[in-house]
């Protein structure tokens, strides 16, 4: 009994994200749209360490890092489980010189794409991942990721506002935990998730190699 209530308490916090994440497109209240690539993404980039050529961007929202991946050569794949994000990210793309896949998909089910990218980025989706759906999510990406390829993830870090119903503030020890074989934390960097109002939170930008 117990276990039910906590697996539909689960659903419901889920349901109510992606209910949030919707209305904040729909609405134009998504304060991560910052109409650009986020600084730390650009700086990874040009810092050249990233593997092979295949990025899937996963919860893309509007497209902004996708679209600016493209642009520096990448072949991109962009995937939000909300349709209307995903219009406008195809939207954004089309008055680009860039050629991407862009798809409405949930990251707890990609089945559909087989170890096919070297590098999987996440900006903002892993630290709305309830802890107990983690292991799910990372199984999906595990069928996604070539071996020897990057996870990527930017989440809010322990000096970000911490809210009742918002992001998870990830720590250090908790990717230590989280992330065990076949993963292998390459680098868990201090950075900033820069929004749409100018301010700059603090977040962990995290470097994870999957064997
Ligand atoms: C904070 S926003 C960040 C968007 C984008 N990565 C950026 O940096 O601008 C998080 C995104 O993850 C998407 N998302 C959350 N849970 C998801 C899921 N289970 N499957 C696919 N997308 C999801 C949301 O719709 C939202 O667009």
């Amino acid at each position: 009994m117990q276990n039910k209530v906590k697996e539909l308490k689960l659903r419901l916090g889920l349901l109510s994200q992606k209910m949030y994440f919707t209305l904040s497109y729909k609405l134009n209240f998504a304060e991560w749209d910052v109409s650009a690539a986020q600084p730390d993404l650009v700086k990874l980039v040009n810092s050249g360490r990233l593997p092979g050529k295949r990025v899937l961007d996963i919860g893309c929202g509007l497209g902004d890092n996708a679209i600016y991946m493209a642009t520096e050569g990448y072949d991109v794949t962009g995937i939000d489980y909300v349709t209307s994000g995903i219009k406008v990210a195809r939207k954004r793309a089309s008055k680009t010189n860039t050629c991407i896949n862009f798809g409405v998909a949930d990251a707890f089910s990609l089945s559909s794409f087989k170890n096919e990218f070297d590098i999987v980025t996440d900006f903002g989706l892993y630290h709305n991942v309830p802890a107990g759906k983690l292991p799910l999510y990372l199984d999906n990406i595990t069928k996604v990721l070539k071996p020897g390829g990057f996870f990527i993830i930017q989440s809010f870090g322990s000096g970000a506002p911490k809210s009742r119903f918002g992001p998870r503030l990830v720590t250090e020890p908790e990717l230590h935990k989280v992330f065990g074989l076949p993963w292998e934390i390459l680098e868990i960097q201090p950075a900033e998730y820069t929004n749409r109002d100018g301010v700059s939170v603090p977040a962990l930008l995290s470097i994870i190699k999957f064997h």
